[in-house]
């Protein structure tokens, strides 16, 4: 159902563990929309990051996940989107604070600084955590 569908994107650098995360995902019933890339051969990470944040703009999906080297890029692209609100993490608690404070719609990885267990950590985290509304709902309402 659209309501549980996260969208995953990344470039070559994240290539790999965005299929690590996106096979955890399925085999926890998950609905996973793919966009790409496919393969480890050189993308442009701008292209993916637009990509997811037209999915989630659109409503084909609720949450995502991108991976590149930092996460810094492909994310950059990502929040050029109105109501896209991606998030670089690098630990569990930077996952949870940014769903509790910044509602935050998108995870950002960089498959270069981090490794598995820490991304799927991040994620699981994200993934789990509500937001937390209160007086972070008006701040959180000034980024749009
Ligand atoms: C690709 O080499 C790399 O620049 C990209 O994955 C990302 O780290 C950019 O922010």
């Amino acid at each position: 159902m659209a309501g549980d569908t996260i969208a995953v994107a990344a470039d070559h650098a994240g290539f790999e563990l965005k299929e690590a995360l996106k096979r955890d995902l399925e085999a926890e019933g998950r609905v996973v929309l793919d966009l790409g890339t496919h393969s480890g051969a050189s993308v442009d990470y701008p292209d993916f990051g637009h990509a997811l944040a037209q999915a989630i703009a659109a409503g084909r999906a609720q949450k995502g996940l991108l991976v590149c080297g930092t996460g810094i890029g492909i994310s950059i692209a990502a929040n050029r989107h109105a109501g896209v609100r991606a998030a670089v993490c690098h630990d569990a608690t930077s996952a949870r604070l940014t769903r509790l404070h910044n509602d935050a719609n998108v995870l950002a990885l960089g498959a270069r600084l981090i490794g598995p267990e820490t991304a799927r950590e991040c994620l699981r985290v994200f993934l789990a955590t509500p937001f937390e509304g209160g007086r972070h709902a008006g701040r959180v309402a000034k980024l749009a």
